[in-house]
This record gives C-alpha cells, sequence and structure tokens, in this order.
C-alpha cells in the first residue's frame, strides 16, 4: 500500500512514520513518498526516517520528490500536513491580529481565518489533483484549519476526504484516564467544530460516567481542561469542552497573555525549527536525536501561555505525545482492512446534526470501515454552543467563498463575523493588514 505524504519535510512525519513502523500485519502501508516543495525540507526529514527504519527490518520505503502529480498517482491514501506560508505566516497571522487587540491563533478568530484564507486555494488544487490522477485514495487532511480545510476539500472529493485532529482524542482520552475507564470501550459524547467541540457523555457499558466526573471537584481539577477551565465554569456548562475553547471563554486573558508574550506561538516555532533544520544540513548531526529533543520541547511549551493565565501549571506527562498519529493510523488500517471502529473525525455531517446544512463539516463520533467513515447521530448542543457553532459555520462559508470568488468584501465579512472580532472597522483593517504581509492572499482584489 502506497501511502503519499504531502508537507512531507514536515516536523511531524517522524511521528507518522513511527506509527507506521509498529504496524507489521498484512495491508500494512509498504511505501511511503513525502511530497514538498522544499527540498532542504525532504532531505532532513528522510535523514530522520532513515534512523527510526534502522531498526525494522519491514521498514515502508520512503522516496521523496517536489513534483506533486507524481507523488499522488497511485496513492491509496493521502495525507495532507501542508502549512502554507510556513511558520514565518503563521508569526504573522499573530502579529498582525495581535496587534489589532484580537486573537491571532493559527485556527481560532482573526489568525485563523487569515491562515484559511491562504489555504483553502492550495487545497482545492490538491483536492482536483487527487480526483483526477488518484480518484480511489482516501485524502486524510491534518492541515489546519483542519474543519474549514476539509470541508473545502469535500466539494472536490466528497466523503473521501477526512479531517482529523488529536485534541478530541487526547481530552477523551485524559476523562477516561480521570474516571479510570478503558479508552478503549468507552464512547466518547462529543460534537463540534474542529477546535470548537464539547464532550457531553463518556458511556461505558451503556453508563453515562460523566456525571459523577462533574460532581467530583478534586477528580474534575485534577486533568487539564480542568485546570484550564476551572471546577465551576465546567460544572455550569455540564459539559468538558475542546482546549480550544479557552480561546472564548478566556478571550481577554489569552489574547493579553498573547500580546505579552516574549514570543509568540508561531514565532517561537518558526525559531526553533529553524535550528533543527539548520543543524539537518551537517553531515554528521544525530538526525533523530535532534528531532526528538526539538519536539520535546515543542510539546512541553504547547498552549503554555493558556496554562499561565489559568495558572494550570505545566502538562502533565501522560499528554505529551499527542496521539496525532495514532489517529491517522486507526484512521488508515480502520478503511484499508475493514477494521471497525469508532473516531472522532472531521467529516460532513450527512444529517447527524441537524442543525446544519448536510455537507457542512463537523467533528464528531464516526464509525469507520471500508466504506469510509459515517457520522453517529448525536443529541443537539445546548443553545449558547449551538449558536457559536453556527457562528463559526457562517464565517468558515464567508472564507470558502472568499477563496472562490476573490472578493475581498467576502473576505471582510468572514473577519467580521467572527465572535471574537469586535468590529468591521477591525476586520476591515484586518483584511488590509494581512493582504500586505501576505503573498498567498493576493488573489484578494
Ligand atoms: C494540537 C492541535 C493541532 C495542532 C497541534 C500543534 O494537537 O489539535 O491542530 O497542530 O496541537 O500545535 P503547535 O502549537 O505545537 O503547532
Ligand atoms: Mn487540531
Amino acid at each position: 500500500m502506497k501511502l503519499t505524504i504531502l508537507g512531507g519535510g514536515g516536523f511531524r512525519v517522524p511521528l507518522v512514520y513511527g506509527a507506521l513502523l509498529t504496524d507489521h500485519a498484512e495491508g500494512r502501508v509498504t511505501e511511503v513518498v513525502l511530497h514538498d516543495l522544499d527540498d532542504s525540507r525532504l532531505y532532513a526529514v528522510a535523514r530522520v526516517l532513515a534512523e527510526q527504519a534502522s531498526t525494522v527490518a519491514d521498514a515502508p520505503t520512503v522516496t521523496a520528490t517536489t513534483d506533486l502529480d507524481e507523488a499522488l498517482r497511485g496513492a491509496d491514501f493521502v495525507f495532507s500536513a501542508i502549512r502554507v506560508g510556513g511558520l514565518e505566516g503563521r508569526a504573522n497571522d499573530e502579529r498582525v491580529a495581535l496587534a489589532e487587540g484580537v486573537l491571532g491563533q493559527e485556527t481560532v478568530g482573526a489568525g485563523g481565518i487569515a491562515y484559511g484564507l491562504r489555504t483553502v486555494p492550495v487545497a482545492v488544487d490538491i483536492a482536483r489533483r487527487v480526483a483526477r490522477l488518484a480518484p480511489d485514495a482516501w485524502v486524510i487532511n491534518f492541515t489546519n484549519p483542519a474543519g474549514l480545510v476539509t470541508e473545502a476539500m469535500s466539494r472536490h472529493l466528497g466523503d473521501r476526504v477526512i479531517g482529523i485532529c488529536d485534541s478530541p482524542v487526547g481530552l477523551g482520552r485524559r476523562i477516561a484516564r480521570v474516571l479510570g475507564a478503558n479508552p478503549r470501550e468507552a464512547f466518547i459524547d462529543y460534537v463540534g467544530l474542529n477546535h470548537l467541540g464539547w464532550v457531553r457523555g463518556l458511556r461505558v457499558a451503556g453508563r453515562d460516567e460523566l456525571p459523577r466526573l462533574l460532581a467530583d471537584s478534586d477528580l474534575l481539577g485534577s486533568f487539564e481542561e480542568g485546570k484550564l477551565f476551572g471546577v465551576d465554569w465546567l460544572r455550569s456548562l455540564g459539559a468538558i469542552p475542546n482546549e480550544y475553547l479557552h480561546y472564548y471563554y478566556f478571550n481577554r486573558e489569552t489574547v493579553r497573555a498573547y500580546q505579552q508574550a516574549e514570543k509568540t506561538r508561531g514565532a517561537f516555532l518558526r525559531d526553533q525549527q529553524a535550528r533543527f533544520y539548520e543543524e539537518m544540513r551537517r553531515p554528521d548531526a544525530a538526525a533523530l536525536t535532534a528531532w526528538d529533543r526539538t519536539r520535546a520541547e515543542r510539546e512541553a511549551t504547547y498552549m503554555a501561555e493558556n496554562r499561565e493565565t489559568a495558572g494550570a501549571g505545566e502538562r502533565d506527562a501522560d499528554d505529551l505525545s499527542g496521539g496525532y498519529e495514532k489517529v491517522a493510523l486507526a484512521l488508515m488500517r480502520a478503511i484499508a482492512r475493514d477494521e471497525r471502529t469508532t473516531l472522532i473525525l472531521n467529516v460532513r455531517n450527512q444529517g447527524a446534526f441537524s442543525v446544519l446544512d448536510t455537507d457542512a463539516v463537523i467533528e464528531v463520533p464516526c464509525l469507520v470501515d471500508a466504506n469510509g467513515a459515517h457520522p453517529v447521530a448525536v443529541a443537539p448542543l445546548p443553545d449558547h454552543a449551538t449558536g457559536l457553532v453556527c457562528a463559526v459555520k457562517g464565517v468558515e462559508r464567508e472564507v470558502l467563498a472568499a477563496a472562490e470568488s476573490g472578493s475581498r468584501a467576502s473576505a471582510v465579512k468572514a473577519f467580521a463575523l467572527h465572535p471574537l472580532v469586535d468590529s468591521v472597522n477591525v476586520a476591515r483593517r484586518l483584511v488590509e493588514g494581512y493582504t500586505a504581509v501576505h503573498p498567498g492572499l493576493a488573489y484578494l482584489g
């Protein structure tokens, strides 16, 4: 089986390859093709993969190319994990937004819109090529903002594109852990959009264990989301929100913390990764050791400003290996080998979430088998959550309209309608600021 990884020179590719190396069963991936625009990044990552494979007998072969069509031909699975504009682009997304006093996070608020506006045209081009060159391939989209990008691609690939994120999985795992439940036996009742969802229940053998967690202050305050949101607020909600909702519920504090940070997340990662890729140019560099050190530092500092404003302290050791690669492998196995399983994924809701139209991509538990991912029908959200989901979906649709038409007015509308952008004038200035710094937004006339 052939797996093509777009963004193959990306820093998290060794996580995916490491997961593939643990799979020795019939029908596993035997061939990995890395595609990237940048040769030196491909070279760096290929060095890490070669060290990972050195002790594994049946390791998948790895080839690298900068030719997209060649990479796609004959692929059974395509992972799309690209970053249009690179980490410099991410840092600019943050800077422009924070200067206007609004959030610049890569997936939430103004920053997420700017990143989406640059990424959607590229993702659509990829989707069209996949439809032409590898029509039977399954596309697994990691590219952020993942829900929006998956919806853009689904207009060309239908249900053959599935978006993934490790945050709901991590959340479910943490809740199961504090409740003493086996995450494999638990059904996580979760719904929303990517980075905008809530766990409303956790069922083990048909019994909802979440009320037990909400009733116990010690348990509730003992894990990441409890520390981030605070026990009282979780009880008021009666649900456990995805960690990215911290940017909504504590917006003022997070914006201030990001404004005051020595470096924004994007700028920190830009500099950190530049050092790693530079090091990989040295012929004697220990590639895997350098990569792993960089990875550990990245994971330890994830959402550091949010945790600081909440007084949440360090991350739990158990949370440091995200599980990003495990979701991807589990999904691929379920499809390729008809190993039926339930995973929280980003798919067109097909009526499973009735406040949105059937083509709207949502994040929801899905039954996965050889025919793809089938969303499980879910109970409605409370009004406040439905309102947020609908508002943000409306923003996403405006981003898609802007990317399709090149209309600047649509881009302004996307920013202006976002619940975390507080004035149409701010939205106008954001479009000015972003088009000035991002060559990838030149299409907005
Ligand atoms: C989480 C999110 C991903 C994001 C990742 C890395 O896992 O779900 O969407 O890409 O964190 O975040 P970072 O700030 O390290 O790039
Ligand atoms: Mn994510």
